[in-house]
């Protein structure tokens, strides 16, 4: 793909479907490419909108408005930020030839849906996963967990991310809240969980896995150092990299890596995560696309995440060599409230070896993810002090 000048005939137009803080960093790689950005979001303000050519607020998941927008706008690439999007329209509009969906149409699809993903790892990869369980009802839910999963376990809606509808479950009692709780917090109509037995872990991963092309056109797999990270109610908290593991589990988090995103096809990054104890290594779930816990390779990396996925889909050579062991401790908003400020951020800055993204989003809720703290350090714990230290010293406050 040739580069161009945006707003020129020569342009090479970018659609961004979600425009949250990873998709900011993605529309500035991208800027810095002179790629024309699109941005595309549910509300307007949107932090990946404030740094794009031109943005557009509409429901993702309507098809209609989604196709008559990406006809209106024809872009060369389609790069989905989100996983609730109108996946089946990208297909079509994939299918038609009309714009390249990043990685692929099919990857989108299967990702955006917990069962997709989840057979295609488990019963056509044959990777090892926790033991798990489909369920369209309380009754299948509860002979589910009893039967396959074994408690405690975890019921999700196959179709929610960032731990939204997702319960922890330490004995049958607690089926039929898990079961109130996924209907709440799914985004259909149709109601469907998956229940997984719990996987006791040393720790969890995500192995960022790059799919580029080489030199002779020919497309290349390649993974970052692996991302440790802590979840607290299946939202990410902190991370950092490199995480110490075995050269074996190393092994096999890469064998696995390259098998799932292999089939997923397509050009650029894909956050696949990963649960270890000892050399022993579980899939759990792979995003298409930049992962939040990949926001410390702002300070790690020569070429962030970010930068990897920009040039990894225009078709460019990536480089994930690690530069130095960073952290990064997200900053949330701690109350509601439009249009807040930031006190602290000098105090914050002053940590050494840290930076901060604030990522301007409009409106500020208690649990919402409205900044990142990074710090880089002589090793992971020091810059894990050091990102969390300068993550306290930021104080939202109403304006
Ligand atoms: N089967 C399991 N065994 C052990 N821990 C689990 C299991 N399933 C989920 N968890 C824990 O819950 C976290 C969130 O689960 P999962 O990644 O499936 O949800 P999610 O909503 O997609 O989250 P996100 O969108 O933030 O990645 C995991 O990172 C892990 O810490
Ligand atoms: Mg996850």
């Amino acid at each position: 793909m040739r580069l161009g000048t945006p707003l020129s005939p020569s342009a090479v137009r970018v659609m961004l479907l979600g425009s949250g803080e990873l998709g900011k960093e993605v529309a500035i790689e991208l800027q810095r490419l002179g790629c024309e950005v699109i941005a595309v979001d549910r509300y307007a303000g949107a932090p990946a909108m404030q740094v794009a050519h031109r943005s557009h607020v509409i429901a993702m998941t309507d098809a209609t408005a989604l196709r008559a927008l990406v006809l209106a706008e024809c872009p060369h690439l389609i790069v989905p930020e989100i996983e609730a999007i109108a996946t089946d329209e990208l297909v079509k509009l994939e299918a038609e030839g009309v714009a390249t969906v990043i990685p692929t149409a099919r990857a989108a699809q299967l990702t955006m849906n917990r069962e997709g993903i989840r057979r295609l790892a488990a019963e056509t990869l044959g990777l090892a996963t926790s033991p798990y369980a489909f369920a369209s009802s309380e009754a299948e839910l509860a002979e589910g967990a009893a039967k396959v999963a074994g408690f405690p376990c975890f019921v999700k809606p196959v179709m929610s991310s960032s731990g939204k509808g997702q319960s922890y479950v330490e004995g049958p009692e607690g089926i039929a809240a898990a079961w109130r709780y996924a209907l709440e917090g799914g985004r259909v109509e149709q109601p469907r969980v998956i229940v997984e037995g719990k996987i006791e872990f040393d720790f969890e991963i995500t192995l960022l896995t790059v799919r580029s092309k080489g030199a002779g056109g020919e497309i290349e797999t390649s993974f970052c150092a692996p991302i440790g990270h802590r979840q607290v109610k299946g939202d990410y908290v902190e991370s950092w990299q490199p995480q110490a593991m075995s050269p074996a589990a190393l092994q096999s988090a890469q064998d696995i890596a390259a098998k799932v995103t292999g089939e997923l096809g397509g050009l650029g990054i894909f956050g696949v995560e990963l649960f270890v104890r000892g050399d022993e290594v579980w899939f759990s779930e792979v995003s298409p696309r930049p992962h939040d816990t990949g926001l410390v390779t702002l300070a790690t990396q020569y070429q962030s995440e970010f930068a990897l996925h920009a040039r990894a889909i225009l078709g460019l050579p990536t480089d994930v060599a690690q530069r130095e062991p960073g952290a990064s401790a997200v900053i949330y908003g701690g109350m509601e409230a439009q249009g807040v400020a930031f006190e602290g951020v000098a105090e914050s800055l002053s940590v050494p070896g840290s930076d901060l993204r604030l990522f301007g989003k409009p409106e500020s809720f208690e649990r919402r993810r409205m900044g990142v703290a990074l710090a880089r350090g002589a090793d992971v714990d020091q810059a894990r002090e050091r990102a969390r230290d300068a993550a306290d010293r930021v104080k939202p406050v109403k304006a």
